[in-house]
């Protein structure tokens, strides 16, 4: 019978599970975590693999992906709590709803066996004819990792179809090259990884960036070994294993990103609250003072300016604790035309009395799924910013929406808005600061975290924000708002 790993990060259904494959006579091996099952995978002759879909933050396609890299010929059962086969189950050969019960997981285990058992048969022959040199040609070749080797002192020697791919450059343009090319504003690393390569050390793991061919910087694993001739042992070139990390790099930052806004969120709002009870009392005390006949001109007048600055403080707080209150937080359909169409009627009379034409272009309705006081905290933010600066000068508040796709991925499609104005434009110095918390240029005015909790809302969302803004004779600024509406 079988070896079969089963995994699961529930306990009690791989317990279950791992009996009733044990009384159809297998032997299982089980796991309730990602990392245990490929170290339990790699080290035993497992014949099939039988995974829940969702283990913790990862899933079993990705573990599945792994395994399929290393030993494509082991079956690999996908199970799930729902029973709509999810569209991602590429590397798995079988998927089962949970819900089918036993009977047909043990004949969809000896389905796969027997016809693993099969190909099993067959496969020997076709790569045995093959010369084991042209073998592994071929799988260095097509390695889903990029596989280079190169002398020591940097010259590169061979060159995989995965290199060509990650860094852009065909085989013909980079070999007999040095590595540099790879990594040109890091020249250190490279010699030192040279000179750990002649002492004979192996490079694990090591996470850095390199530059592809068009100049876009990747993130980058690299291992490398050193390569030793046959006969005497002697070092003579390095092979380096290279995968691009930067989506999963991309990830951890936004992840954490988020995770430091949320905190900073919290801890503002705490102080905010906190400074409110305080600030009440001092300004009634305030009031009951500037009551008193008996105080002089003078002191009135110091009354007042004391009073104004506490408005002030008030004023912080208050968009402080209203900027991170975690009120209505579950996302729904939101339709930016219509929250747009209110927040007009909101800044109506400053627009009209500062003579400001509106103009809106909605080519859609710019419905996205949101949550809905956090994107009209955004869109708030951006055209009350634009109606400030056409206090300065300008006339013209421009309101765009309409279907678009993600600039940084044009498979990702969602809508747009842009709201432009011909204001003031903004300085080089104030552009580099915009997304930073207290960056204003107001004043008394502002409090300078608009756009920074914009940026945040935003990116939590999955979209995106940009600007473009001039001072000189076409002055103006101009925010572009990407929302996905697929994922
Ligand atoms: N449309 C615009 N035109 C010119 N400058 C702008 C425009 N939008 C933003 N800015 C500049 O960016 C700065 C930061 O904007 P942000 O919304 O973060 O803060 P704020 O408006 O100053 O204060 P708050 O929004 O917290 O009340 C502003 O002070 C201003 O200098
Ligand atoms: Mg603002």
């Amino acid at each position: 019978m079988a070896l079969i790993l089963a995994v699961d990060d529930e306990s009690s259904g791989l317990y279950f599970r791992k009996l009733i494959l044990e009384h159809a006579g297998h032997t299982v091996l089980s796991s309730t975590g990602v990392e245990e099952a490929l170290s339990l995978f790699h080290a035993n002759p497992v014949d099939l693999v039988v995974t829940d879909h969702l283990l913790g933050r990862q899933t079993g396609n990705d573990m599945a992906q792994e395994m399929k890299r290393t030993k494509p010929g082991v079956p690999i059962i996908l199970l799930s709590g729902t029973s709509t086969i999810p569209e991602s189950l590429v590397h798995a050969d079988a998927f089962l709803s949970k819900t089918e019960g036993p009977e047909q997981l043990l004949e969809t285990v000896d389905q796969l066996l027997s016809s693993r058992a099969h190909s099993d048969n067959q496969l020997p022959d076709r790569a045995e004819q093959t010369p084991l040199r042209e073998l592994l040609a071929a799988i260095v070749e097509d390695s889903e990792d990029a596989i280079l080797s190169k002398t020591l002192d940097g010259t590169i020697l061979t060159w995989n179809k995965a290199a060509e791919r990650m860094y852009g450059y065909r085989a013909e343009e980079v070999i007999g090259k040095n590595v540099i090319m790879l990594a040109p504003d890091r020249p250190d690393e490279i010699r030192e990884i040279l000179q750990r390569l002649r002492e004979g050390k192996k490079i694990q793991h090591f996470e850095t960036n390199r530059r592809t061919k068009e100049g876009q910087t990747i993130f980058v694993s690299l291992t490398i070994s050193p390569v030793r001739e046959a006969n005497n042992g002697e070092i003579i070139a390095a092979s380096t294993i290279a995968r691009d990390i930067t989506q999963t790099k991309m990830a951890e930052d936004a992840l954490r990103n988020s995770e430091r806004l949320a905190v900073a969120g919290r801890m503002a709002a705490t102080i905010a609250h906190e400074i409110n009870n305080p600030l009440e009392t001092v300004t009634n005390v305030l009031y009951l003072l500037s009551r008193n006949a008996r105080l002089d001109e003078a002191a009135r007048q110091h009354l007042k300016i004391a009073d104004e600055e506490l408005r002030r403080i008030a004023q912080i707080t208050r968009s402080t604790l209203g900027l991170y209150r975690e009120r209505d937080t579950t996302p729904g359909p939101v339709s930016l035309s219509e929250m747009i169409d209110n927040l007009l009627m909101f800044y109506q009379r400053q627009v009209q009395s500062l003579g400001v034409k509106v103009e809106k272009q909605f080519d859609s309705a710019g419905k996205v799924i949101g949550v809905s006081g956090e994107l009209r905290q955004v869109i708030a933010n951006i055209m009350a910013n634009a109606i400030d600066a056409l206090g300065v000068t300008g006339t013209k508040l421009k309101l765009h929406i309409y279907e678009s796709t993600d600039w940084r991925n044009l498979g990702r499609r969602g809508i747009r808005l842009v709201v432009a104005d011909d204001g003031p434009g903004m300085s080089a110095q104030t552009q580099a600061n915009l997304f930073h918390p207290f960056y204003t240029t107001k004043g008394q005015k502002g409090t300078g975290l608009g756009l920074w909790v914009s940026q945040g809302i935003i990116t939590k969302h999955g979209g995106s924000i940009h600007v473009r803004s001039r001072t000189d004779s076409r002055h103006g600024t101009c925010f572009s708002i990407f929302l996905p509406t697929n994922n």
